[in-house]
């Protein structure tokens, strides 16, 4: 098996890449090491550089769309990762998963219905719902001492029975928080959706990075009844690092709701895949899982580096071990800066670009968001400027 380098620092500068390349257009100064957007500084596995390499040989880059293998590939591949297989009939591709969360708001609510999420929570889930026209109902999810954030199971339904919430959309494993929700989790939120009615999204975007002991379950897949109540967001993107290829496959087992969801899809102008996206996916979920497996690893490395880091060496800084996700969540409360000076704070002393808290919602007020999909050295050497900006400083 071919040993992949993950500590190879690659120049992303001058590649059209939102993290490295528009820092001055977004109003940060140049020069700051950027860990914000979710995408990781490595390179895609070989097998799909290859496969992309061929396509892009090919020379002709017209209309395209999956063949049949590809749903037997990707079907395949979730009943080996999670132990489900669904039917490659109930696949229903978008350009991505934020189009898709979108469309299934329209195609499962109509305007003013209530929407419920789990802030703090993926900025896009908010605004999908308001720019559709939805009511934002919240059900924030509870930090514990140990820095675990966890269900209030009784605010979730209360909340839902108060708004007559339509529609849940779910993060799992969630985003930022990182947490990887468990079998008796998840079958209580699908247990109150189905006794209220409530049809239930699961963005599960960050399925395949999950750490030591943890499980993903696909919400389709907790229980025989969820199945027909749920739609299942699933996506290469994150996976295999090629979220600029904009294809995401959407599960949906329920003909009803798929036929809702297509419908949206074609009301919004849609229909045919970016060729090369097809082409990655389809070498990814074929051929990736080795490089999968190492590279899982290598972020749990960077996990446990960032948390011992920070213990020994920031203390005014907490942050609970992710148990999914390439992101940290840092906890910056103790510095007692409000958003705006923190946010200062990131830029102009540490000389680092993260994700403010603030716009996973007001929960995420004193956080800050790391994103540790890069070589170890990144992580180490953005720590190093924290730990020396926080040592400067008078807070
Ligand atoms: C939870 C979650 N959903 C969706 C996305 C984006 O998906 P896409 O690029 O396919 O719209 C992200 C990216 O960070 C994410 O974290």
């Amino acid at each position: 098996m071919k040993k992949y380098n993950f500590d190879e620092i690659i120049d992303r500068r001058c590649t059209n890449s939102l993290k490295f390349d528009f820092a001055e257009r977004r109003g940060r100064p140049g020069g700051l090491i950027p860990m914000w957007v979710a995408d990781m500084d490595f390179k895609a596995p070989d097998e799909v550089i290859d496969a992309l390499k061929k396509t892009a040989e090919h020379g002709i880059f017209g209309y395209s769309e999956p063949y049949d293998e590809y749903y037997d590939v990707l079907t395949d591949s979730l009943n080996r990762r999670f132990g489900w297989k669904p039917d490659p009939a109930a696949v229903v591709n978008t350009p991505g998963i934020v189009f898709a969360l979108a469309a299934a708001v329209r195609a499962y609510t109509k305007e003013g219905d209530a929407v419920i999420i789990q802030p703090p929570v993926y900025y896009p889930f908010s605004e999908v719902v308001g720019l559709n026209g939805r009511t934002l109902v919240t059900n924030p999810l509870v930090r514990g001492d140990d820095g675990v954030y966890r269900i209030d199971f009784d605010d979730f339904e209360t909340k839902i029975k108060r708004s007559g919430a339509k529609l849940f959309i779910l993060c799992s494993p969630h985003n930022p928080v990182g947490r990887v929700f468990s079998k008796e989790e998840l079958t209580r939120l699908g247990d109150i959706c189905i006794k209220h009615g409530v049809t239930v999204v699961s963005d599960e975007i960050h399925s395949d990075f999950v750490y030591e002991g943890g499980k993903h379950i696909p919400f389709a897949h907790v229980k025989s009844d969820f199945a027909a109540n749920s739609i299942i967001c699933t996506s290469p993107a994150k996976t295999f690092n090629i979220a600029g290829l904009q294809f995401s496959d959407i599960i949906i087992c329920d003909a009803k709701l798929r036929e809702k969801f297509r419908a949206e899809v074609a009301k919004a102008g849609y229909s045919q895949l970016n060729t090369c996206g097809i082409t990655a996916a389809h070498a990814a979920y074929k051929y990736g899982f080795d490089w999968l497996g190492q590279l899982v690893s290598y972020l749990d490395g960077n996990a446990a580096f960032i948390c011992d880091y920070i213990g020994r060496n920031i203390p005014a800084i907490k942050v609970a071990r992710p148990q999914g996700t390439y992101l940290a969540w840092l906890d910056m409360r103790a510095l007692g800066l409000a958003q705006p000076e923190l946010n200062d704070f990131i830029i102009n002393k540490a000389g680092l670009w993260l994700d403010s808290g603030s716009i996973f919602g007001k929960e995420g007020e004193g956080f800050q968001r790391l994103n540790f999909g890069c070589p170890r050295s990144t992580v180490e050497k953005a720590l190093k400027k924290l730990e020396t900006a926080v040592a400067n400083s008078d807070i």
